[in-house]
């Protein structure tokens, strides 16, 4: 916006606002963060890291390396000088949505469990579970390594023959829970697509493409991620909405 001083004289002048507050000399703000405006316009700044968003095909491994040699996700996106890791896992057979970033701190905090960003599946599961088998995948099921929070689970569609689908929300993101939690209940999953993450989805992406994701939705993430409820109760985020 200009010089130093040039600066300095717009926040003196009460142009510059930073959250919708008059900024004061002095006052430290995070560019990626918060929301500076001068008259009333937002400002922007260059990216310090990249976030991608991937469609992630079937059998191909979310880990950076893998000893068997099998095809890497990190190997869809390459872009020059910038080594990116997934924001979490999805397994070898799972396809569907996932966060590549070069940016250590918002991964943590979009995978700790503490943090609790909602993610949605659609399982193809073998089957049709009944109503009481929904029910008990809601309330949390007793897996062998404890019992799964609440989810939000529910019927539909019918896949081929006499199997089904389920769209399934989870806030936790144990080793294949989904495909461990329709195991439970009778009902294995034949396939698994990851279809949102937080109020992220796939939209016009093609298996295997990608996007970079906006600075506003980069900015959304990371408000999510350190929002005020520290992501325990997500439902109640009018941002964290499915
Ligand atoms: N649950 C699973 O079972 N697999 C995944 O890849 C993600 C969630």
């Amino acid at each position: 916006m200009g010089s130093r001083r040039g600066c300095e004289d717009l926040i003196r002048a009460k142009r510059v606002r930073v959250n919708g507050e008059i900024a004061e000399l002095g006052s430290k703000v995070d560019p990626t963060t918060d929301i500076i405006t001068v008259d009333g316009k937002r400002i922007t700044f260059p990216q310090k890291h990249t976030y991608v968003l991937l469609y992630k095909p079937q059998g191909v491994v979310s880990t950076v390396k893998d000893p068997q040699g099998r095809p890497k996700v990190i190997d869809l996106v390459s872009i020059p000088g910038v080594r990116l890791f997934p924001v979490g896992r999805l397994d070898y057979q799972t396809s569907g949505l996932l966060l590549l970033t070069d940016d250590g701190e918002l991964t943590y905090l979009l995978t700790h469990p503490k943090f609790g960003v909602w993610k949605t599946y659609h399982a193809f599961v073998q089957g049709t579970p009944s109503q009481e088998a929904l029910k008990r995948m809601r309330e949390g099921l007793p897996l062998e390594d404890g019992r799964t929070s609440p989810a939000r689970v529910r019927l539909v569609g019918k896949g081929h023959q006499k199997n089904s689908i389920l769209e399934i929300s989870l806030h936790e993101g144990r080793k294949r829970q989904v495909r461990r939690m329709c195991e439970f209940i009778g009902h294995p999953v034949l396939e698994l697509e990851r279809k949102r993450f937080a109020f992220l989805n796939l939209g016009g992406l093609q298996s295997g493409e990608y996007r970079f994701l906006s600075p506003d939705e980069v900015h959304r993430l990371k408000k999510l991620a350190l929002g005020d409820q520290g992501g325990r109760k997500p439902h109640l985020s009018r941002e964290n909405k499915q």
